[in-house]
């Protein structure tokens, strides 16, 4: 190997030792630098004959360039190295699940108020809301429950500081007393009509919502729902309610044989009164009488109340529990379920 060769040898073994950018450029310096081994070399042709001086020269060129393609090479080399290693470090496992939008879902409790706003829209009733902060003139009085009905110790109702007479003060117990807010109004719209002896529209209306009692354990929650029915016209009847009704329960629970029982009960504004127990035909629960509703004709004290002649103007009304029809629908036994806010259990009524 002549001397030139070996020159381009030790240089490529200089550079591929190199391990970093700065390591190469230091070893590049040894042969292409200033005072490098090449620029020696033609510095040393000066000394040469003519005719010798022009292959030499050629020589060294050759040497000179192949030393820099060896340069070149080293470089792009550690560049890759460097460019793998980044890579490397910051790879991403394209295999592992995304990070998705979490989706959203109506609460199970509010999947039953849209049913039954919706199986009772179509009976041609309409949706009214009211306050949950009550007055006792709402929630008892117009509602003809006496002023030492047990409903109004302090062992069911939640009273609200401060309230006088007919401010409100109370969270209601139950909605009924949205027979009486909306029927006022209702009437209120009605009235030229009414005095003048002609007819007004009839009173169709649930009244779902929020309501309170002191009470809590399995299957009782101080916070709970009811949605009160209310029917009022010149020629409405108990058969109505039992038609409604009955309807109502078998489209809402997709059971064209389910049975209904009109059991008597009391309650202060309806008079008869009767407890609306149902009986699934098939399934787990098939057999037993669940009872679900509260309901009756509406008392004439309570017509009264509503600003109606209670000789001319009859009628239902019936107060069923959302929150049991959704435990019932959906086989849930722990009324509490519904109110802990437990995620792994709601996202299942998506
Ligand atoms: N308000 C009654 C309750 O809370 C239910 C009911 C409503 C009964 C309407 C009759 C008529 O239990």
């Amino acid at each position: 190997m002549n001397e030139l060769d070996a020159l381009v040898e030790s240089a490529r073994a200089g550079f591929a030792q190199a391990g970093t950018p700065a390591d190469l450029e230091n070893a590049k310096a040894r042969y292409l630098g200033k005072a490098g081994r090449i620029t020696e070399l033609m510095k040393g042709l000066g000394a040469l004959p003519v005719d010798e001086k022009k292959s030499r020269g050629a020589a060294i060129n050759l040497a000179k360039q192949a030393i820099e393609t060896a340069l070149a090479e080293r470089r792009q080399a550690l560049a890759d190295a460097e460019m793998l290693v980044q890579l490397r470090a910051e790879a991403l496992d394209v295999t592992l699940p995304g990070r998705q939008r979490g989706q959203g879902g109506l609460h199970p409790v509010s999947l039953t108020l849209e049913r039954i706003e919706a199986i009772f829209g179509s009976m041609g009733f309409e949706v009214a809301e009211g306050p949950e902060i009550e007055s006792d003139w709402f929630n008892f009085t117009a509602l003809n429950t006496p002023e030492d009905h047990p409903a109004r110790s302090m062992h069911d109702t939640f009273y609200v500081e401060g309230g006088s007479e007919k401010a409100p003060n109370l969270l209601r117990t139950h909605t009924s007393p949205m027979q009486i807010r909306h029927a006022v109004q209702h009437v209120k719209r009605h009235r030229a009509a009414l005095d003048a002896g002609r007819s007004m529209p009839e009173i169709r209306v649930i009244a779902p919502g929020r309501t309170y009692r002191v009470d809590s354990d399995a299957t009782h929650s101080p916070m709970f729902h009811q949605c009160e029915g209310l029917w009022i016209g010149e020629n409405v009847s108990f058969k109505d309610l039992k038609f409604v009704f009955t309807d109502f329960c078998r489209t809402f629970f997709e059971s064209d044989d389910l049975v209904l029982r009109f059991r008597p009960s009391f309650f202060p504004f309806t008079e008869p009164s009767a407890e609306i127990d149902i009986q699934f035909q098939h399934g787990p629960l098939a057999g037993r009488w669940l009872e679900v509703a509260g309901s009756g004709q509406v008392h004439p004290n309570v017509v009264r109340n509503m600003g109606l002649d209670p000789e001319r103007h009859i009628g239902f009304a019936f107060g069923m529990g959302p929150d049991r029809l959704t435990m019932l629908r959906y086989g849930v036994n722990d009324l509490r379920l519904f109110f802990d806010g437990d995620i792994r259990f709601l996202a299942q009524f998506r």
